[in-house]
């Protein structure tokens, strides 16, 4: 570690960051998931390394490499990644990057469903935990800041407004995800930061450049 580095804003103090999808099993070989190449999430882990912060990098199977100097908790499900957030406590901050599946598989099974048994399978899905509802409502040992995103297709500022005050969280960083934005799976971003105070348009930049500006907003929220 440089003299730079462990002399940041942000030393001293432990961020947790949930990143990449999660993958929910239906049987051995398949799962569902939410599209994440967990290009944001790293991006930021990165960023608050940069500014001396000690990072937990709670991660699902992203395409992307986990950040270096990291301590990186692979997980595969929204149970584990719960988990994993929940042992990664107390943290100063919090960050919810994880595109997570809002629904598991109820009847996944340990054996491979063949397509020549018995016609289509029926899948029943049931409600995964809320990471970042449960991190932000918790009665004791709160993450002085909680920040979590909202990927939206459809009256975005609405519903990221809306999401914020339902979970809890102090921030919310809203996008528009719709596939023509390019966002999804490409190198820019283009959020808009909620805060209890109102809301403010950042410009359409690069996912690295986003996660400074969040990193600095995060550093002068609990430095
Ligand atoms: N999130 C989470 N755990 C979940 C679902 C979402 O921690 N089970 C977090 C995400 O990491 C993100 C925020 O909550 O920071 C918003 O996720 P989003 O999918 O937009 O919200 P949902 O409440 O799942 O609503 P919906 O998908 O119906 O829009
Ligand atoms: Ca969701």
């Amino acid at each position: 570690i440089d003299a730079a580095l462990s002399d940041g804003p942000l030393k001293g103090k432990h961020i947790l960051v949930t990143s990449g999808p999660t993958h929910e099993p239906i049987d051995p070989v398949r799962y569902i998931a939410n599209r994440s190449s967990g290009a944001q999430g790293t991006a930021i882990a990165k960023a608050l390394i940069a500014l001396g912060a000690q990072v937990t990098f709670v991660t699902g199977p992203a395409d992307v490499a986990p950040p270096a100097g990291a301590r990186v908790v692979a997980v595969q499900t929204a149970k584990q990644m719960l988990d994993a957030v929940t042992a990664a406590a107390p943290a100063d901050a919090a960050i919810f990057a994880a595109a997570v599946a809002d629904w598991h598989v109820a009847n996944a099974g340990d054996s491979k469903i063949k397509k020549d048994k018995s016609g289509l399978p029926h899948l029943e899905f049931a409600e995964n935990p809320d990471i970042l509802a449960t991190v932000s409502q918790m009665k004791t040992g709160r993450p002085a800041l909680v920040v979590g995103f909202a990927a939206e297709t459809d009256d975005v500022i609405a519903n990221a407004t809306a999401k914020r005050l339902r979970k809890g969280c102090d921030w919310i960083l809203a996008n528009d995800v719709s596939p023509e934005t390019g966002i999804m799976g490409g190198v820019d971003n283009d959020v808009t930061l909620i805060t209890a105070d109102g809301t403010e348009d950042w410009p359409r930049m690069s996912k690295q450049a986003t996660a400074e500006m969040l990193a600095d907003r995060i550093a002068k929220a609990i430095a």
